[in-house]
């Protein structure tokens, strides 16, 4: 048995790879004797994809504990925004490798957890590595892992105290409207229970209007509604703050309305 967690980074190892060895072929062709014009074309196409090589390196050096270990801070900054007394239960949707939800079971010892993700085949994460990590960390009695989808969650509604999540709703792919996953999410939320969310909320691409997203969402009957950009809360190192990776990060944290 492994004494010790790991948790994969938030940059898949296999895009590195593709970049790389897209990369390193480019290059070798503007070595080839070939045309020059040959040449020439694959040594500036070569250019963009050395930058995003580079670029997902650092990222992954920055993420990873052997490095800058931000995914852990920022994990604490998530568990740090939770504002609970720990009776009840909290739920994490797309847990990863448990990082997150694992740390919430330490700060509130009270709780009962449930991890959820999809596990797809594109992401270097599994429930097994969740329950193994689960255990090296003394808190497996506490988490239950289990596999679905964000965009249609398998609980009751108003079943947890508090709802986390960490970069997931961009990643939903068989829920067109991520709004609509947010809101799945707040579907499961006791009323006056708390969520904490981060993820790329700046992105109109995979958002919209940021500004639209936050009315929707108080309309929705989200109260306490509060956004923070990611480097308001945590100084990140400046390559960080690329658009490709957590420029557009913001993190959401409000409560759901207690209808009466
Ligand atoms: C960037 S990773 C973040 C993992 C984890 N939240 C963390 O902070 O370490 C995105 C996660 O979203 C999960 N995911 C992607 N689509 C999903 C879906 N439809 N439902 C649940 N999880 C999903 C992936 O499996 C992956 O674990």
């Amino acid at each position: 048995m492994k004494t010790k967690a790991t948790y994969q980074t938030w940059i898949r190892i296999y895009k590195l790879l593709i970049f790389f060895g897209i990369s390193i072929m480019l290059l070798l062709t503007a070595l080839l004797p070939v045309h020059l014009y040959v040449r020439v074309l694959s040594g500036v196409l070569a250019l963009p994809f050395l930058y995003i090589t580079f670029i997902l390196s650092y990222s992954v050096y920055q993420f990873a504990e052997f490095g800058g270990n931000y995914q852990s801070k920022i994990h604490d900054v998530l568990v740090a925004k939770v504002n609970w007394d720990g009776n009840g239960k909290v739920l994490d949707i797309g847990t990863g490798s448990g990082s997150l939800i694992i740390k919430l079971a330490k700060a509130f010892p009270m709780s009962t957890l449930a991890g959820i993700d999809y596990w797809g085949g594109n992401w270097e994460y599994s429930k097994a590595k969740c329950q193994q990590n689960a255990e090296i960390e003394g808190v497996s009695d506490k988490i239950t892992f289990l596999k679905a989808s964000a965009s249609e969650l398998p609980f009751h509604d108003d079943e947890f105290e508090v709802i986390v999540s960490c970069l997931t709703f961009h990643e939903v792919k068989d829920r067109k409207n991520k709004t609509e996953v947010i809101e799945e999410a707040l579907r499961v939320l006791k009323p006056a229970g708390q969520f904490v969310f981060l993820d790329l909320f700046m992105d109109k691409t995979v958002f919209g209007d940021e500004k639209e997203l936050l009315n929707t969402l108080k309309q929705r009957g989200v109260s306490e509604l509060t956004s923070y950009k990611l480097d308001e809360v945590i100084e990140l190192p400046t390559l960080l703050l690329n658009k490709k990776v957590l420029g557009n990060a913001m993190i959401l944290t409000g409560r759901k309305e207690v209808i009466v």
